[in-house]
């Protein structure tokens, strides 16, 4: 029996599960030691290591989901898009995907289970060593094209709007060659052990949603249906508009995740009674003082009326200042306000 996974099924659960979007990190103290002998990427491709700090997290934490410890960009690589991480920069593409020459060159097809074989194995070591869930991921069309147009991080996206509007065939190919890897993706995810998928758009909000369904959401779509009869419960999240999360869910995935820009019961107002609802503590509460990060939790558990679909969590990734005290007071408040 999992918290987590009948909350994801909307069945009646005794307290409300929460996990942590990012709950593996640099806020760590023991992350920041693995961290100091291998690189980001090396952390990424050494199984044992991502597991280890994949069961750091849960049992620091007492969280009731773990999230396998890998990144949304890796899947770049055998895409034929190489990047890395520089230090206080993030992700860096060594050369943005902007022309019909580049996009020729990508992978038609992946092979997930070889070129991310250090994914499935780490799902398969995580597995075998927590009792509780553990959900596989992967990065939505969108977010990844955006990465490969810009090269990196972006505020405004007008280069990856400027393929988007300027070139919809040549954008549509990327997309399709990058959904359909995304999709073989999660499914070897799912066959190395991943009881639950999220696919992660972190950055959908900088789209309208006339723009969403044209250009977005048959992508999404696409790797969405790949999981949709696989048996597993599929989380959809987004953030930055909340205007779009009708079209997600038309997309697909059983469970929407949410940020704090709507509230959970306008969120359920929207999107109705046949999905769960992830979400939807701002992150900035985990630097507020305790007593007020709990009201904001209360506030978060009171919208959610503690109907069955409920599966807490913060609207965004953790961020690097919290303190790891501060997430597991955040946790043991959660399950004992949720208490039924
Ligand atoms: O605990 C977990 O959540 C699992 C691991 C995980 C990471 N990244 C580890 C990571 C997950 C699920 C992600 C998802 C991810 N990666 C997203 C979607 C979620 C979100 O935050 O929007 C995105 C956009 C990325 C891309 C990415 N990876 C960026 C922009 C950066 C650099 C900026 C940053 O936050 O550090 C990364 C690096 C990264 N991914 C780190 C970690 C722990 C830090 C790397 C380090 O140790 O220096």
């Amino acid at each position: 029996m999992s918290v987590f996974l009948d909350a994801l099924a909307r069945k009646p659960v005794p307290h409300t599960p929460i996990w942590l979007m990012r709950q593996a990190g640099r806020y760590q103290a023991s992350y920041q030691a693995i961290r100091s002998k291998v690189s980001f990427l090396e952390l990424c491709k050494t199984p044992d290591l991502a597991c280890q700090v994949t069961v750091d997290a849960v049992d620091q934490l007492g969280v009731d989901a773990a999230i396998i410890f890998a990144d949304i960009l890796l899947i770049l690589e055998p895409l034929g898009v190489p990047f890395g991480f520089e230090k206080g920069h993030g992700p860096k593409i060594h050369t943005p995907v902007r022309t019909a020459a580049q996009v020729d060159a990508l992978a038609e097809k992946i092979d997930a289970k070889e070129s991310l074989g250090f994914v499935m194995e780490a799902i398969r070591l995580t597995r075998a060593a927590l009792d509780v869930p553990l959900i596989g991921f992967c990065g939505a069309p969108f977010t990844l094209a955006s990465y490969a147009i810009e090269g990196g991080g972006s505020k405004n996206y007008y280069e990856a709007k400027k393929l988007m509007f300027g070139d919809e065939g040549l954008w549509n190919t990327l997309m399709e060659k990058i959904s359909t890897a995304l999709g073989a993706y999660l499914n070897a995810q799912i066959d190395a052990g991943a009881q639950a998928v999220q696919m992660f758009d972190s950055w959908i909000g900088a789209l309208s949603p006339a723009e969403y369904r044209r250009y977005v959401f048959p992508h999404s779509k696409r790797v969405l249906d790949a999981v949709k009869d696989r048996g597993v419960p599929v989380i959809h999240f987004g953030t930055g508009n909340a205007e779009l999360y009708p079209h997600m869910q038309d997309a697909g995935g059983t469970c929407i995740g949410v940020d704090w820009r709507v509230s959970m019961t306008e969120a359920r107002l929207r999107l109705g009674p046949d999905v769960a609802l992830m979400g939807n503590l701002d992150p900035a509460y985990l630097l507020a003082p305790v007593d007020v990060m709990n009201a904001a939790a209360d506030a978060v558990l009171a919208e959610a009326q503690g109907r069955p679909g409920h599966v807490f969590n913060l609207g965004h990734g953790i961020m690097p200042q919290t303190t790891v005290d501060q997430v597991r007071a955040l946790v043991d408040h959660v399950h004992e306000a949720s208490q039924r």
